[in-house]
């Protein structure tokens, strides 16, 4: 295995230039036609028309910087070679593209790359099953199969959580907004507190808020009026992406590890989002240390196309044939550029230089806070950076956390694409930026997405000219800032 040290970003792939596509009227027409809950493209009206690297070009001209890459999808950025020599090859071999979930040599292939990747102790014993192709469906498998394997029904899950949107996951995510419509498809869920330091849910923040959690955890569970029947699993995430990138400690990741193996739990840790390199370790449970008894992994693993799977103890294996099964189970596509992906990842040392390139990235953005201090917190692990937002007026709680700013976070995110960059929000309030570049960004291209991110929070609190002494300009960034109601 290699370390990139310099910038591994691929040079562009020449590609015919786009036919002219009016932009405007094909926005116009799926903000006609699409569902409201259409979700991303309310936030950014571009048409992409092509995309390499880190970069999309809309059809209108403009070039964009990628910092969501598709949630987190796209480890190697848009249409790398690598990938996209992969999709060739495959379509070229004539191999079949759709085949249920029958024996394939790509999915051998996939298997074999997949399980190389895997912590050893962890891929000797395990089992790989196919879902359909999204996470939230990996999600649902993993719930069943612990159900399954413990003849229990119950669950326990975290607090900011986020599994996806199928009834199970969607029981297991912590999001109140889209679960109140639709209530009655709640499991049974146990809610427990997940560390987060700079919003401790029990107010004192730090290793001690991560220290309580687990004390919580463990005496509630062994409460014979705490009300928790013996439940099938725990889920949790390493570090909670959608939830505002908040990275639970190594310690208290341990502390859930015992905590259930003592009880005869199953961990499942939800790598979904954190996988293939992005935390700065292939999979994020290696900084702990800790062994799941179930992995769930999509996104980056189909290498930009869609795929989906749960690695588990051989133990488990004791669901019938047909207890997950699904149409679209057997992407070949997906499964040939995801094993080039796994394998390109980790012969070029991109996790390692995802933290080596993600620590910069935190140290810069951590330094803004005293010229910019809407920025309350700077937190991640890796290549997954969250700036939550605050008002910096605000009454401050009591873990000196001051009241997050949505209003801000909106208009960050809009001044960002008016920059040419492109930020997702999450978290609590939506008031976390989120920063998920390409494991392949190039040094110059990290220069532009921070100079773009700090003016554009500049351009709508006035940050800088208040730090400087200046009159603090009141925008209707800081008017509107503040506890939503
Ligand atoms: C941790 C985690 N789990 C599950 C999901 C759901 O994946 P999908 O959107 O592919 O259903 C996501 C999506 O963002 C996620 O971040």
């Amino acid at each position: 295995m290699t370390v990139s040290t310099t910038s591994p970003t691929p040079a562009p792939t020449p590609a015919p230039t786009p036919p002219a596509v009016a932009a405007d009227a094909i926005l116009r027409r799926q903000r006609a036609r699409e569902s409201s809950a259409r979700t991303y493209a309310r936030s950014f009206p571009v048409v992409p028309a092509r995309a390499y690297g880190t970069t999309i070009e809309g059809a209108d001209g403009r070039r964009y910087l990628d910092c969501l890459s598709g949630a987190g999808t796209l480890a190697l950025g848009h249409n790398h070679p690598v990938v996209i020599e992969a999709v060739k090859r495959t379509v070229e071999s004539g191999a079949p593209l759709h085949v249920l979930d029958l024996a394939t040599p790509e999915k051998d292939e996939f298997t074999d790359a997949l399980f190389a990747t895997l912590p050893p102790v962890f891929a000797e014993r395990a089992r790989v099953h196919f879902c359909g192709p999204a996470g939230t469906d990996a999600v649902e498998a993993a719930l069943k199969l612990a159900q399954t394997a413990t003849g229990r029904h119950g669950l326990l899950a975290f607090t900011g959580a986020y599994h996806g949107m199928t009834a199970g996951a969607l029981a297991v995510s912590g999001g109140v907004a889209v679960k109140r419509p639709v209530s009655g498809i709640a499991a049974d869920v146990t809610r427990l507190p997940y560390p987060y330091a700079y919003r401790c849910p029990f107010g004192v923040g730090g290793e001690r808020g991560a220290e309580l959690s687990a004390a919580y955890t463990e005496r509630l569970l062994d409460d014979p009026n705490g009300g928790v029947v013996p439940p099938a699993a725990m889920i949790l995430e390493a570090v909670q992406g959608e939830g505002g990138v908040v990275p639970a400690p190594d310690g208290w990741l341990r502390a859930m590890r015992r905590i259930t193996a003592e009880r005869g739990i199953p961990l499942i840790v939800d790598e979904v989002q954190t996988g293939v390199g992005r935390t700065g370790a292939f999979w994020a449970v290696e900084h702990s240390g800790i062994v799941p008894d179930v992995m769930v992994l999509s996104k980056a693993i189909g290498g930009s196309l869609p795929l989906a799977v749960i690695v588990y103890r051989e133990e488990y294996d004791r669901w019938s044939p047909g207890a997950h099964t699904g149409t679209f189970r057997g992407n070949t596509l997906a499964m040939a550029a995801g094993a080039a992906t796994l394998r390109y990842v980790a012969r070029e040392g991109l996790a390692e230089r995802a933290a080596e390139v993600g620590a910069r990235m935190t140290a810069r953005l951590d330094a803004l806070r005293a010229e910019l201090p809407a920025i309350g917190d700077v937190r991640g692990r890796g290549l997954m950076i969250g700036v939550e937002l605050v008002d910096p007026e605000g009454a401050p709680d009591a873990c000196g956390a001051r009241p997050p700013a949505p209003g801000t976070a909106d208009r960050v995110r809009a001044a960002c694409l008016e920059r040419g960059l492109i930020v997702e929000l999450g978290g609590r309030y939506d008031s976390t930026v989120r920063l998920l570049p390409p494991l392949v960004i190039g040094d110059e291209e990290v220069e532009a997405v921070l100079d773009r991110l700090a003016d554009a929070i500049d351009a709508v609190t006035g940050g800088r000219e208040a730090a400087r002494g200046g009159v603090v300009r009141r925008s209707a960034g800081r008017r509107g800032a503040g506890w939503p109601a």
